[in-house]
């Protein structure tokens, strides 16, 4: 009989997201009266920015002649997106990305899943705790981690993002040649200073160490002080890759667009000690296996760059951070010590108790759904993650709901 890739018999049995989604739906059928207010996944609730909207069915109408058709697209994205991209996220914050640096995709979580296949088996890795769960699972899935022994994975090294150190890994205290980061953060809603990011480019430099820099949530940054791209910093180009998204930027989690940037002046060796252009291998990655972003979805993404789109993204990120407001104010009145819902659309709050039974807490006495930072690694134990998104009105019945809930 054929045989299974062992290393799926050492991640959990279901996703975190997935057994959230099971056990709401198994409170539902339990208590059909009870209407579920959704704080969990990072699922976005707002229409399509106008601008998209009109460009979708522009591309549509273009579809639909035989004169204006598209076939198969380049597997890179097409080059109207790619130079909106470099133009408007990275040249205008006066950081050297060009356009053939940009590779569009489908979205940022599988192309921080499918990055790794680049790498060596035995590449050392360091992975912030708690963590976006992808970026460990897709590791073990690939063979690069030990057992799980008492939440963690032997061969990974942890990078404890705390109260303590205000939730920023320090620099690792071994040599590593791989660090996954992420600001804004998911789940904790932690930013990083130009300084601190400098911090981690510089040990990349000084250790021939690589980072994969997850920025899916920089819309959200308002503070004009922080960096919103790693290449913000000098001489991240040679050992950084960046990934960004649309979903949560202009609601696109449901059309699905995103970007990785790979310079090509980053390196990776081979055994031998000679370099590779890590562009080249991402470019030989995605002709091989991917065929590129519809047309008409591209057309859409590239409309939020225009002089309009600028200004109804803005608002749609302004009503997300309202609400992370509201959910701040709330949960800090009821005496809970929270983080992020500045600058993010996740907080991040201390529940003093276990993530999971503060989980079923929320459900079964506000029929509200959070996700327990339990899911995201041990250092979440302790705390739940509060998403942003959803309507307004959702927000305030959520937390008025677990004001009664909690009420101490
Ligand atoms: C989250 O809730 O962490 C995200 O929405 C998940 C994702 O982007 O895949």
């Amino acid at each position: 009989m054929i045989r299974i890739n062992e290393n799926y018999l050492k991640l959990k049995a279901t996703y975190l997201f997935s057994e959230i989604a099971k056990r709401v739906s198994s409170f539902q059928k339990a208590h059909p009266e009870q209407a579920v207010i959704k704080l969990g996944i990072g699922d976005v609730t707002r229409a399509l920015p106008q601008v998209c909207i009109e460009a979708f069915h522009q591309a549509i109408d273009e579809m639909a002649q035989d004169s204006t058709f598209k076939g198969y697209g380049p597997e890179q994205g097409y080059p109207f997106l790619r130079e909106a991209v470099a133009v408007n996220d990275f040249i205008s914050r006066g950081a050297d990305i060009s356009p053939d640096e940009i590779f569009i995709s489908d979205g940022a979580k599988c192309d921080t899943a499918n990055i790794q296949e680049l790498f060596a088996h035995d590449t050392v890795i360091a992975i912030p705790d708690p963590v976006y769960p992808v970026y460990l699972d897709t590791n073990v899935m690939a063979g690069r981690t030990g057992s799980f022994v008492s939440g963690r994975y032997d061969n990974i090294i942890y990078l404890d993002s705390t109260r303590d150190n205000g939730y920023i890994p320090d620099l690792p205290k071994v040599k590593v040649d791989l660090i996954y980061l992420c600001f804004p953060n998911n789940p904790t809603g932690a930013t990083i200073t130009r300084d601190l990011l400098a911090k981690w480019v510089d040990y990349a430099r000084d250790n021939n160490a690589l980072i994969l820099f997850d920025a899916a949530y920089e819309a959200f940054i308002r503070d004009e002080t922080l960096p919103h791209s790693i290449y913000e910093i000098p001489g991240a180009r040679d050992v950084a890759i960046e990934f960004r998204s649309f979903s949560k930027t202009a609601g696109f989690t449901g059309t699905r667009c995103a970007y990785t940037v790979v310079p090509s002046s980053c390196m990776a060796c081979d055994s031998s000690g000679q370099k590779h252009s890590l562009h080249n291998f991402w470019n030989r990655r995605q002709t091989t296996k991917f065929n590129g972003v519809s047309y008409p979805v591209q057309v859409s993404a590239a409309a939020i760059y225009t002089d309009k789109g600028t200004v109804q993204v803005a608002s749609l990120i302004d009503y997300y951070l309202k609400n992370a407001a509201h959910i701040r104010e709330k949960i800090n009145a009821l005496g809970y010590e929270s983080v992020g819902g500045v600058n993010s659309p996740y907080v991040w709050v201390n529940t003093n108790t276990d993530s999971w039974e503060f989980f079923d807490l929320l459900l079964n006495k506000a029929g509200v759904v959070c996700t327990p930072g339990a899911g995201f690694g041990t250092c979440g134990q302790g705390y739940v993650r509060i998403s942003a998104f959803n309507t307004f009105e959702q927000v305030q019945e959520a937390m008025s709901r677990i004001t009664q809930a909690l009420k101490r």
